[in-house]
């Protein structure tokens, strides 16, 4: 940790909010599925963290299956054009399918990936995002479960990285301008 310390400007959720707020959206998960088959959907490689903590914070017996998209665009904005570099093993024919989400920027990402899930014959899809930040107000997506409204700062950690870096941090933090301002 004090090797990043120069590069952290401020710990803006410790480890102790973050899992104190996952237990209360994993109580709700329970709660709302209880007696139902549920598939979580992690999202490479963001969601990580998410997906083994709230899983674990969960008592609903769950399966866990991992995408990996990669959105075509210029540097730190997403396009809204979206690529899949790992598909699903699972088949959704049927399922409850739960997307967990490290973050919800633009929304451009989700409201892509809900589409396609959307389309191969699930129970029901719906959305657990850690973070929200502002501008996801501008597209139509529904997240039933969000771990926090967050303002719109450059945030690391807890499986969000800044060109791949940082992701192991266990807290969310924001990046210090000179990071990448080199
Ligand atoms: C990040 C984040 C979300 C997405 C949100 O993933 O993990 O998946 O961007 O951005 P959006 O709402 O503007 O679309 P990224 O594409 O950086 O890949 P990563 O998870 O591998 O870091
Ligand atoms: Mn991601
Ligand atoms: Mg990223």
């Amino acid at each position: 940790q004090s090797d990043i310390g120069s590069d952290l400007e401020s710990v803006l959720l410790s480890e102790e909010q973050l899992s104190t707020r996952l237990a209360e959206m994993a109580a709700q998960i329970d709660a709302d599925y209880a007696g139902e088959d549920l598939l979580l959907v992690g999202v490479l490689k963001g969601a990580v963290m998410v997906m083994a903590d709230l899983a674990r914070q969960l008592h609903h017996p769950v399966e866990m299956d991992w995408m990996a998209v990669s959105s075509y665009g210029s540097g730190t904005k997403s396009s809204g054009v979206v690529r899949i570099l790992k598909d699903l093993d699972a088949d959704l024919t049927g399922r409850n399918v739960l997307i967990v989400e490290d973050i919800v920027d633009s929304g451009l990402t989700l409201s892509w990936l809900l589409a396609n899930l959307r389309s191969r014959g699930p129970k029901s899809v719906e959305v657990a995002a850690m973070l929200r930040k502002p501008e996801a107000n501008k597209v139509e997506i529904d997240v039933r479960y969000v771990g926090f409204d967050i303002p719109n700062e450059f945030v690391i950690g807890y499986g969000l990285d800044y060109a791949e870096k940082y992701r192991n941090l266990p807290f969310v933090g924001t990046l210090a301008p000179h990071v990448y301002a080199e």
